[in-house]
Formats: structure tokens, C-alpha cells, sequence
């Protein structure tokens, strides 16, 4: 019997057996497996808060182990993907996570912004000026991963086979992977790296101050710099960590606006009300739905013994409507004073590094369509279709009619 978690009922919308399992359920251990969906918000914080019991050298992706046959971070031929932030613990995680978060502070994020304006810009520019398009593909897609590439310091001329390597890279978290595709992304993601390994041999004859120019001058308190492996393993962990995200952040968004019209007009009739939209979506429509973690020790969540060895899911999906935080949970309330409490960065040592970039991204996106579109509609037969991902909250595509304010 398949657990209810991956049955396609549930990716397409997971949120009624959430409720089940924080209700009457809260550490539910998976049919046949060994792995706890850990569904309360006060149960996900503390096993975000003890990563000496709950290690993250586990995942990223619920299935990933068994579906790769080989993980990522193996020894394979090839490059390897050393652990270095997202699936490590500490003291090492604590020394990456330093020399990383140099790439991160408020200031460059806030460099990028103009950027982000002019990418947002030329993607409505190329919107017909009234009709139908795919919100998905032709916005919710390409602004982060331009947005990415930037950021890692990849020129536009790379962006296609950039995005090829992403999709692929995101696709092997959660997801279902036949053997064969699951060859195919063991081979792109040695690209990547490949690719990788020459941006960071251009700069090393050629300083940059993107980030993997960044990452050669990163000294650790002992002076020693990161390792050419090190350097990559981390460009590919930013790189997942933050396109596919990103993308599901920007559709689902939209997609929660358009079924909640009175809050779409009022976040448009006063701009201060954008970082609350973007804050609700990211509570509601978490693009993350879980993060995975291993036991260290026999330990309990919720009451239930966990023995050492298994996998538990924070499914932050669920933490985020739980009652217990925030009242209605299942609405979209620009004025709910409490949205920034939900998981959907995670929390404690791992507490996403990309959270500021991201809802600058969002707050961006939200201003300049309603500076540009006149109108947004949503065809109201439409109904939502997500990836087969029981991690990754992608929505495959969003046809929106829109009329653009003449020019
Ligand atoms: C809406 C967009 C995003 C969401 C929902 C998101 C979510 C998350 C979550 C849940 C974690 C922690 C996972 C865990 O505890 O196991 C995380 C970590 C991380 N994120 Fe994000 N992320 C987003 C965007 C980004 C962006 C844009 C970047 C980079 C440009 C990024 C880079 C990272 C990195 C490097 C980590 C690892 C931090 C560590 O392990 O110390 N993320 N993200």
C-alpha cells in the first residue's frame, strides 16, 4: 500500500490529509517505510532546533536515496558533490555557512535589485499587450533563473542549457525518476559542475565580485580557502536551492491572488500590502512542502518513539495551517499580523540564505505586473495541475488572460 503522502490526490492537494495527520496523526510514520511526517508547527521547530538529534545529512528529497540508486553526494567518476551547507551538520556545516553568508548580506542582495526590475521589465515587455499567456513559463520560470544565473555570474548566452541542467537538477528532489532519467541527471548534473569548473578557472586568472568569485577569495578563520569540489558543491546547492523555489513561489502567488480577488485589489490599490501578499503565499503554498532529517539516536516527536536511523519530513506545508499559530489558517489574510512565523525557509541553522532574494523577487514581481497589466483573470474552469513531487510545490502552468496598460 502507498502512503497516502505520494498517492497524486494528495500532491494535488495535500492540505486536507495535513489536517488529518496534525489533528490525530502528528509524527504518522509512512507505510513501509521508515520515515515520520512530523506535521505540528511546535514539533517541526523543535526538530529544526536540534540538529545534533536530527541530522541533515539525509535528504534533500524524500525518495532521493532510492530513486537515484547512487546519491549526488557519492563517490561516483566524475565530480562529487561534497556535502557543504543544505545536507550537512555541524562544525562543518558551521564553517561553510559562515563563508557563504558573505555572499548573502543585505547589502549585495540589495545590488541586485535594479537588475531584477529590468529582468522583470523585459519579461512583460514580451507579454502580447492583451490575450492569453502561460504565467508559468513565460514569467514564473525564466525571472528566477536569470535571476540565478546572474547571481552565480553565468552569462546570458548560457541561460538554455543553464536552464536545462536546473530543471533536471530540481526534478531529481521528490521526485518519481525512471532509472533512465535518473542517468540522464546524473550526467547533467556532471555538466553543471564541469561548467562550473571552468567559470571558476576564468576567475581565477580574472577576478569577479559575483559569487563564485566570491567563493575563490572565501578564507576560513584558519586562512585556508575552500577546495575547487567545495566551491562547486556549493554553486549547485545554490542553484537548486534557489530556482525551482523561486518559480513556485512566483506561480503560486499569482495563483492566490487571482482565487482571492478582493485582497488582489486592495494589494493594488496600496503597494504597502505587497510583502504581506508575498508572505501569505509563502505560508500558504509552501514551495518547499518538507525538508528531510535522520535520527541520530532512538528519540521521540509528538509522543511517538523514532528510532535511530529513520527519516523524518518537517512538512512546514502542514506547520504553516496549523490552528495553534495562526487563526483560519486556510485563508488568505493580508492582514494576519503573523505570517513570517510559517516554516517555509526553514528555521534555526539551515534557515534559508536566500529568503531576502527571494522576497525581493516576489515583491518586485507583484509591483511591476500591476504597474504594467491593467487586467489579471484567471479562466475560472481552470484547474491547477503540480509536478509529481511530493517535496517541490510546482505548478505546471497557469493560463491568465491580461491586458496591458497602453504604453
Ligand atoms: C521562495 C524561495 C525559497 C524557498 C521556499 C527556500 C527554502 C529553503 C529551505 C526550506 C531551506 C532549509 C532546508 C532545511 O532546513 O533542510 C533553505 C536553505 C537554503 N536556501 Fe533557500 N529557499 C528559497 C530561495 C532560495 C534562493 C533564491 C537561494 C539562493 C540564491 C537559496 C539558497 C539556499 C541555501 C544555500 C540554503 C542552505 C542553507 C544551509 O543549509 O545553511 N534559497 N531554503
Amino acid at each position: 500500500m502507498v502512503d497516502r503522502i505520494y498517492q497524486d490526490a494528495t500532491v494535488q492537494c495535500p492540505y486536507p490529509y495535513y489536517t488529518e495527520l496534525r489533528e490525530g496523526d502528528p509524527a504518522h510514520q509512512v507505510e513501509g517505510e521508515d520515515v515520520y511526517l512530523i506535521t505540528r508547527h511546535a514539533d517541526c521547530e523543535a526538530v529544526l532546533a536540534a540538529p545534533e538529534t536530527f541530522s541533515s545529512k539525509a535528504g534533500p528529497g524524500l525518495r532521493q536515496h532510492e530513486l537515484m540508486g547512487t546519491s549526488p553526494e557519492s563517490a561516483d567518476a566524475g565530480y562529487r558533490v561534497v556535502r557543504t551547507l543544505l545536507t550537512n551538520d555541524p562544525p562543518s556545516h558551521t564553517r561553510f555557512r559562515r563563508l557563504v553568508a558573505k555572499a548573502f548580506t543585505a547589502r549585495r542582495i540589495a545590488t541586485l535589485e535594479p537588475k531584477i526590475r529590468a529582468v522583470t521589465d523585459e519579461l512583460i515587455d514580451a507579454f502580447p499587450s492583451e490575450g492569453e499567456i502561460d504565467f508559468v513559463r513565460d514569467f514564473a520560470q525564466p525571472l528566477p533563473l536569470i535571476v540565478i544565473a546572474d547571481f552565480l555570474g553565468v552569462p546570458r548566452s548560457d541561460l538554455d542549457v543553464f536552464r536545462k541542467w536546473s530543471e533536471d537538477a530540481a526534478e531529481v528532489l521528490g521526485g518519481t525518476l525512471t532509472e533512465e532519467r535518473s542517468r540522464e541527471c546524473h550526467q547533467s548534473l556532471q555538466e553543471l559542475l564541469g561548467y562550473f569548473d571552468e567559470r571558476a578557472a576564468e576567475r581565477r586568472l580574472r577576478p569577479s565580485d559575483d559569487f563564485l568569485g566570491l567563493l575563490l577569495e572565501a578564507h576560513d578563520s584558519e586562512q585556508h580557502p575552500l577546495t575547487t569540489e567545495e566551491m562547486l558543491a556549493i554553486s549547485y546547492v545554490t542553484l537548486v536551492a534557489g530556482n525551482e523555489t523561486t518559480v513556485n513561489l512566483l506561480s503560486g502567488l499569482m495563483l492566490l491572488l487571482l482565487r482571492n480577488p478582493g485582497q488582489l485589489a486592495r494589494a493594488r490599490a496600496d503597494r504597502s500590502l505587497v510583502p504581506a501578499a508575498v508572505e501569505e503565499a509563502l505560508r500558504l503554498e509552501a514551495p518547499v512542502q518538507g525538508f528531510v532529517r535522520r535520527a541520530t539516536q532512538n528519540t521521540e516527536v509528538a509522543g511517538v518513539p523514532v528510532p535511530k536511523g529513520a527519516r523524518l519530513l518537517v512538512v512546514a506545508g502542514a506547520a504553516n495551517r496549523d490552528s495553534e499559530v495562526f487563526a483560519e489558517p486556510d485563508g488568505f489574510d493580508l492582514d494576519r499580523g503573523n505570517s513570517r512565523s510559517h516554516l517555509s525557509f526553514g528555521k534555526g541553522i539551515h534557515f534559508c540564505l536566500g529568503a531576502a532574494l527571494s522576497r525581493l523577487e516576489g515583491t518586485v514581481a507583484l509591483e511591476h505586473l500591476f504597474d504594467r497589466l491593467e487586467g489579471i483573470e484567471l479562466d475560472p474552469a481552470f484547474t491547477p495541475q503540480y509536478a509529481d513531487n511530493a517535496v517541490l510545490r510546482s505548478l505546471r502552468f497557469l493560463p491568465v488572460r491580461i491586458r496591458k496598460v497602453p504604453a
